[in-house]
């Protein structure tokens, strides 16, 4: 089996973010999604991946390199634009040839794994097996209607009137059979080639698809608010780890992982956190529910449920809450004294002051 990883799109709802990078970059517990999603797929015994790349591919394949880091070979596959899910299997057909894949988008989290689902595809072979996960709105999802032992009796993308609570999470199996269902469908409304289409073909034609479940903890990083909480989970399964130097004025309480060349300085870190290398922390309360990138510099702050990217400054701010603070970004104060904010606000930023 192979995998096709998805990581071209535009990533308009992570903007400002996703005006400097990909998304798929963006860390996780200081780890980029895509290096988890790399994780993941190898955890199924897969090593050749084909990986789909947009504008952004030079920055995506500076940190990817050719898979070896991550025990993995991985073919880059140029996206001229964001033309759909399906899209990305028709430029694929060369890397895919006429062997059984997963396609897996890069900007999902499953840390739970999709083993068996994999197994379960690879002993039964159906045209297709995506993976449902069950969702209180399921109005924004494609959303699949099973019968009793889970075979895909209908999708539907978006429903209004959805008919079941199961939706299409960010992986899928595949045999060749869906490179004729590609083939085959039109762009949707939104001038797409939608891959609920594809398989909805499938299905139509007769085709074998099924569904498994998935209750293990899932989050698509797309929004500021899901990478967040995302980063709280997969903090909460942090093992403590102290690399870096910790003065004797200092506290670390729970699990923290203090990272190479990383100083904290009579400075007080509540875990599940992590201090990235070379960061220094000082006179500051860090956590819980916080990562800290590489080479940050933090002073007199208070910070907890937040991300720092690397090379951020965060200077003199002592309620920070629920942050996302961009690369080589600063935050500080106006001075003792005044009484008035200054803000340079990047397009497509959102800021929110204390009331
Ligand atoms: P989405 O998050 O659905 O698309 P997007 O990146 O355009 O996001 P936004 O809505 O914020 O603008 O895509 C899911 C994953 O698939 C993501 O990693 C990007 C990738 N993708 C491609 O590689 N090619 C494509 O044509 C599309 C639509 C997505």
């Amino acid at each position: 089996m192979k995998a096709l990883v998805l990581a071209g799109g535009s990533g308009t709802r992570l903007r400002p973010f996703s005006y400097s990078m990909p998304k798929q970059l963006i860390p996780i517990a200081n780890t980029p999604v895509l290096v988890h999603v790399l994780d993941a797929v190898r955890e199924l015994g897969v090593t050749e991946v084909g990986v789909i790349v947009g504008s952004r591919g030079p920055e995506i394949e500076a940190v990817l390199g050719d898979g070896s880091r991550f025990g993995v070979r991985i073919t880059y596959i140029a996206q001229d634009a964001p033309r759909g899910l399906a899209h990305t299997v028709v430029i694929a057909r060369d890397f895919l040839g006429d062997d059984d894949f997963v396609m897996y988008l890069g900007d999902n989290m499953l840390p739970d794994g999709v083993v068996s689902t994999a197994e379960e595809f690879t002993r039964h072979r159906p045209a297709a097996q995506v993976v449902v996960h069950k969702v209180a709105d399921p109005r924004s999802f494609g959303v699949a209607e099973l019968g009793p032992d889970g075979e895909v009796l209908r999708l539907v993308e978006k429903p209004q009137q959805p008919r079941s609570d199961l939706a299409l999470i960010g992986v899928y199996f595949f045999t060749p059979a869906i490179h004729e269902a590609v083939a085959a469908i039109e762009p949707s409304a939104r001038g797409e080639l939608e891959i609920t289409d594809a398989i909805q073909w499938l299905v139509s034609s007769g085709a074998d698809v099924r569904a498994s479940r998935y209750e293990g903890y899932w989050k698509d990083t797309g929004k500021v608010e899901d990478v967040l909480e995302c980063n709280s989970h997969l903090l909460d399964g942090l093992t403590a780890r102290v690399d870096g130097h910790v003065d004797a004025g200092s506290v670390l309480v729970g699990r923290v992982v203090v990272e190479a060349g990383a100083r904290v300085v009579r400075s007080r870190v509540e875990g599940p956190a992590i201090i990235g290398a070379g960061t220094v922390l000082q006179d500051s309360h860090i956590g819980p529910h916080t990562s800290i990138g590489r080479d940050c510099l933090v002073t007199d702050s208070r910070l907890e449920g937040s991300i720092a990217l690397d090379e951020a400054s965060v200077t003199g701010v002592r309620g920070l809450r629920n942050s996302l603070i961009g690369r080589a970004a600063s935050v500080g104060t106006t001075g003792r004294g005044t009484d008035h904010h200054c803000l340079v606000v990047g397009d497509h930023t959102r800021v929110e002051v204390a009331a």
